[in-house]
């Protein structure tokens, strides 16, 4: 690498770090997008936005949007545009997400999409919204989504057969009895899987067509899948900073 390039390669970290502006992660249910929502949140100091955490609270304090949620998750279907979109519109209100932040889980219908689109797209000197979308084949989603285990304290994601804790189910950050999401059954799995091929693949699609997007094999180990992201998030500033120079002249 030459000082010139390796200059360029800091400079763009920096900017991630500093005002990476709005990600999405896109991807089945077990492909990583909490796991890596997680861990690159933290690096570039912005926060994750996870509309199933969202719904998950909601539900276990049973506000109003949680008890119309909860039949609903637990089938494995999809909580209405209408609900969803409000909760996200009141979580983008808080001012930690004006550097940029991670939308883990959203949109997932092409209802959201538009939302979110036209939400995004109101606001003066936003960065425009780039997506990731992490590839896993179906037997290993089966596999992450059954062996899932959850700290419930910190939120800490483990998994018994990929990345189990030191000591069986006690969270190694804190000692806490690990827990397991009550749709993180097989009979769940495959119809949240029915539900992302109808509902939330044409969302894929829609981002692919747009530009500003790109695909990362999530089935490598979390370190690798994480610099994947990484490296599509930089390529996608990058080019659009390229962009705009050309057209500022
Ligand atoms: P949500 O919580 O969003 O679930 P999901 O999309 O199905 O995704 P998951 O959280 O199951 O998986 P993940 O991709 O985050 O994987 P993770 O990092 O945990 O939604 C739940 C429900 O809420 C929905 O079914 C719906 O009802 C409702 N909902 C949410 N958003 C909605 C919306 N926008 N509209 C309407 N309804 C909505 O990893 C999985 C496992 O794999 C872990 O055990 C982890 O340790 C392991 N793992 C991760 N990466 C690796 C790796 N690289 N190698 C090995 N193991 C790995």
């Amino acid at each position: 690498m030459t000082s010139a390039v390796a200059d360029a390669h800091v400079e763009v970290k920096q900017d991630l770090k500093g005002n990476p502006g709005p990600i999405l992660l896109l991807g089945a249910p077990g492909v990583g997008k909490g796991t890596q929502a997680k861990e690159l949140a933290a690096k570039w100091g912005i926060p994750q936005i996870s509309t199933g955490d969202l719904l998950r609270y909601n539900r276990d304090h049973g506000t109003p949007l949680g008890l119309k949620a909860k039949e609903i998750m637990a089938a494995g279907k999809l909580v209405p545009d209408d609900l969803v979109n409000q909760m996200v519109a009141e979580r983008l209100k808080q001012p930690d997400t004006a550097q940029g932040y991670i939308l883990d889980g959203y949109p997932r219908t092409l209802g959201q999409a538009a939302w979110l689109d036209q939400h995004i797209g109101a606001e003066a000197g936003v960065l425009p919204v780039i997506a990731v979308s992490i590839q896993v084949g179906y037997n290993e989603l089966l596999r992450r989504i059954t062996g899932r285990r959850i700290c419930p304290v910190c939120g800490t994601i483990y998994n018994i057969y990929l990345q189990p804790p030191k000591v069986d189910e006690k969270c190694d950050l804190d000692g806490t009895p690990l827990v397991r999401r009550s749709d993180d059954t097989e009979e769940v799995f495959k119809e949240r899987m029915r539900t992302y091929e109808s509902q939330t693949a044409p969302v894929v699609e829609h981002y692919r067509a747009l530009g500003r997007f790109e695909e990362v094999d999530g089935s490598q180990p979390v370190s690798a899948v994480a610099a994947g992201v990484e490296g599509a998030v930089e390529r996608l500033r990058n080019s659009e900073q390229k962009q705009q120079n050309r057209v500022q002249g």
